[in-house]
């Protein structure tokens, strides 16, 4: 059965609670249909920063390595404020955040595939860093995330998950339309591809790469602490990274032992 929610909007798939927006599939609880119906228009300034991510492929890791690149606060520890609230989702922050009034650089974070981003982003207004990941990691560790937060609908196997994936019905939608999409509309974006296996291999010249796609002169010291911070290990301790609270608010007891950052490994060895 459908149900139709608004004018783009439809409930398509019950078992999963997905609701597919001009053909994307979204969380209904996290849907903000008046914000994705405008999203067109959202202004985008010069110096805005977007990272865009399939879901499962690295997107804290982002927001932890901008949030230190940018906030002395942060990486100082100065401030108790987590990286979601410094590197907040575009597509899902509407109701709680005036992103106008933001000061700049602003940065953002967004799941969102290159045909429904701001027309801003398609003038190669601001940077877009987009990070990629293995498939089937990404697969593997989307499983888990769905089986540990009770928002979710819980898959009981590997391979009913896995069904679900390769339909596309997943938050997120088809990892290969998403990153293929990205990839051949690149020219119309001003955007700097890196690769979640590259960054597990050598997050120090990572971090260099998007310090130069940004324009960003880190000294070494600087340099040397966000590689520290930015580490699987460093993250998933620090509750500031691991947006541990903000999971715990919004998505309620975990149903079994789990960690957002769970492995964090590399199936490619590149
Ligand atoms: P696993 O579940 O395989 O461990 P996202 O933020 O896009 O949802 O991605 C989450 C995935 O990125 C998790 O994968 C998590 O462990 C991994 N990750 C987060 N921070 C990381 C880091 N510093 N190093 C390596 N992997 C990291």
């Amino acid at each position: 059965m459908l149900y139709v929610f608004c004018r783009y909007c439809i409930m398509e798939d019950l078992e999963t609670d997905l609701l597919k927006f001009k053909g994307f599939y979204v969380h209904h609880k996290a849907f903000d249909n008046d914000f994705l119906e405008n999203l067109d228009d959202f202004e985008i300034r010069d110096d805005d920063i977007f990272v865009v991510t399939y879901p499962k492929s690295g997107t804290i890791w982002a927001q932890q390595i901008l949030s230190l690149i940018y906030f002395e606060e942060h990486r100082k520890r100065t401030e108790n404020l987590e990286t979601i609230h410094r590197v907040p989702f575009l597509e899902y922050s509407s109701g709680h955040i005036d992103f106008g009034k933001r000061p700049s650089p602003r940065l953002f974070v967004t799941h969102l595939p290159y045909y429904l981003v701001p027309r801003g982003l398609k003038d190669k207004k601001a940077k877009i860093v987009y990070i990629y990941r293995n498939p089937k990691d990404v697969m593997c560790s989307c499983f888990h995330y769905v089986n540990t937060y009770p928002i979710f609908k819980a898959v009981d196997t590997i391979e009913a998950f896995m069904k679900q994936f390769l339909e596309g019905k997943v938050v997120g939608g088809l990892w290969f339309d998403h990153v293929r999409g990205w990839y051949e509309h690149r020219n119309n974006f001003n955007i700097q591809f890196m690769m979640y296996e590259e960054m597990k291999k050598d997050l120090r010249s990572s971090v260099l790469k998007l310090c130069k796609f940004l324009g960003e002169d880190l000294s070494e010291e600087t340099l040397d602490g966000v590689v520290k911070q930015a580490s699987f290990e460093n993250m998933k301790d620090d509750p500031l990274a691991n947006n541990e609270s903000t999971l715990y608010r919004n998505f309620g007891p975990k149903l079994r032992e789990g960690h957002f950052l769970r492995k964090g490994t590399a199936l490619w060895k590149i």
